[in-house]
């Protein structure tokens, strides 16, 4: 691994050889140095910490000062990883110059290098104004989780043709306006095989990254929520199988530091002190 920060030149240069990449979420400057040592260069900062971080039932009470000191901190834990920065609901809804001004804080006090926003097509000139203010987009599709009191629950995208359709399209609607990445949330594999194809065909240097999250196997890069691999949850997706039971090891962990001190044994006998 090179000494130097990722930019997204090196994401492209994946894309474009075919060299898939892991991308995990992460919250902290502690977890972030631990995942770029095991090797995970491309740290998302999502919203999903209004529920990992913050103990909610859905990522819409995350607001952007929250976001920004998390978004720091990753920075300072892994300052050569790609910081991929969530703006959260209520962020980029409420007017295109307040959108743009919370955009350049991710990039700014929060030292991201990509900001990311749940969008549809109505999201166009907005993601056209923030590539000229020079904010680089990732335009996040599918499944939006911050529709789910509007949608009254979490839902798929692209099961149906019509959606299919439309989701090829707005991925290339987006890229139009100056979208330098993709995200694809709880698509059909074969629908983010279509949107890799279409982005095979621009320029190696205008090629843009998709990035799959129970998307199928064709993105280029992939992620899935850190505590869901850690297995610090009690329920997970089914794309994003624990690799270690962590939540377990810290109960265990818990009950031996309460059964060390109740037995009054702590700093007795030889202890460090
Ligand atoms: O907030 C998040 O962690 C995300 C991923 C689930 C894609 O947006």
């Amino acid at each position: 691994m090179s000494d130097d920060r990722l930019t997204l030149r090196d994401l492209r240069r994946f894309a474009q050889m075919k060299q898939q990449f892991a991308v995990l979420s992460c919250y902290d400057a502690t977890t972030a140095r631990w995942l770029w040592r095991g090797g995970v260069q491309v740290l998302l900062v999502g919203d999903t910490a209004a529920e990992m971080i913050l103990g909610f039932d859905s990522t819409l009470p995350a607001s952007v000062p929250f976001m920004i000191e998390l978004t720091a901190a990753v920075r300072r834990g892994a300052p050569q990883a790609y910081v991929i920065a969530d703006m959260p609901f209520g962020s980029y809804q409420c007017g295109e110059d307040r959108a743009i001004r919370n955009a350049m804080k991710f990039l700014t006090n929060g030292m991201a290098d990509i900001v990311k926003l749940e969008v549809d097509a109505s999201f166009a000139p907005l993601v056209e104004r923030l590539s000229h203010a020079g904010v680089p987009v990732m335009a996040h599709l599918g499944s939006r989780p911050q529709h789910v009191r509007a949608q009254g629950g979490y839902r798929a995208f692209g099961r149906r043709s019509h959606e299919a359709d439309l989701l090829v399209d707005t991925a290339g609607l987006m890229i139009a306006r100056g979208a330098v990445a993709l995200l694809l949330e709880a698509v059909p594999g074969e629908v983010a095989q279509r949107v890799v194809e279409k982005v095979a065909g621009l320029d190696t240097d205008q090629i843009v990254p998709v990035i799959g999250c129970g998307a199928g196997p064709a993105c280029h890069g992939h992620v899935i929520v850190l505590h869901d691999l850690l297995g610090l949850v009690d329920w997970h997706p089914p794309f994003a199988t624990p690799v270690l039971n962590m939540g377990e090891q810290i109960q265990a962990a818990a009950r031996n530091w309460v059964e060390l001190v109740e037995s009054g044994r702590y700093l007795k006998d030889g202890g460090p002190y």
